[in-house]
């Protein structure tokens, strides 16, 4: 299969499936000399306007790094307020996410949540199940690096047992073992505050996206901004390894 068959559309202004990191909560705190959970907070305000501009404005789906393996290890206290917080936010916006039409679904190892944040998700879950509208997409507890192992030990096993032939464990085979097959090819990577790294997020599906980096801290991020980020991802030309003639003769096939 060639890549743009892959992909879909030779040329599309719109991405399909955009993720975000959503970073900078603590340093929009510290500017204003408030406690680090009022950044999450007001980070959490922002998942809702971008959540409905999303909508809105036609994205298929929408993948939000909101908790990674690694944040783990950050102290006790602030672990313990981003699952309130993120169950204060299934719990509130419930009623939006059922009435919009929006499917809501999860990347990352679900079991290590506590069970007040693993009730309303798997509640919310299932009453939006049927919804086809844009999918919401938590990555919880995740990290890209670990759902790579966990995809490759699947496979071991499945080989070693005799199912599963070594020449089947192929491109197609391991973005289908991945969570997020479900979703549209990831178009687009937002991460906001500056930092320009991937920190551990979708690591084989951001392989053809555009990435996008803005100084803008995720609690000031809204919906100016996503619009900001999807003119800049009009603009650009994914050429998928191709070069910029034959992307053009393609596209004016
Ligand atoms: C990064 O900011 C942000 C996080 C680790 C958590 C993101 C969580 C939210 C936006 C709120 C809850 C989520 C939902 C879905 C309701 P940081 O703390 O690393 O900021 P810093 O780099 O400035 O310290």
């Amino acid at each position: 299969m060639g890549p743009f068959m892959q992909h879909g559309q030779h040329r599309r202004t719109l991405p399909r499936h955009v993720a975000i990191i959503m970073d900078g909560n603590g340093r929009w705190a510290k500017r204003r000399g408030l406690d680090r959970i009022e950044g999450h907070k007001r980070g959490a305000d922002s998942v809702r306007a971008v959540v409905r501009a999303a909508r809105e404005m036609g994205l298929q789906a929408l993948t939000l790094y909101a908790f990674s393996s690694q944040n783990w290890e950050r102290p006790v206290e602030e672990v313990r307020r981003l699952m309130e917080l993120l169950r204060d936010y299934l719990i509130s916006e419930r009623d939006e996410i059922l009435q919009n039409n929006i499917r809501l679904s999860t990347v990352g190892a679900q079991d290590r949540l506590p069970q007040f944040v693993r009730d309303p998700l798997d509640a919310l879950m299932a009453d939006a199940a049927k919804n086809n509208g844009i999918t919401l997409c938590l990555a919880l507890s995740y990290g890209g690096r670990e759902a790579i192992v966990e995809a490759a030990q699947n496979f071991a096993q499945a080989v070693l047992q005799g199912e599963l032939r070594l020449q089947d464990v192929n491109e197609l085979a391991f973005s289908e073992a991945l969570s997020t097959h479900v979703l549209p090819p990831l178009d687009l990577v937002i991460r906001t505050s500056g930092e320009e790294r991937l920190s551990n997020f979708l690591l084989w599906e951001a392989a053809y996206a555009e990435l996008y980096f803005t100084d803008t801290l995720w609690p000031d991020f809204g919906r100016v901004e996503l619009g900001e980020a999807l003119s800049v991802y009009a603009s650009r030309e994914r050429r998928f390894g191709q070069t910029s003639e034959q992307v053009r003769l393609r596209a004016a096939k």
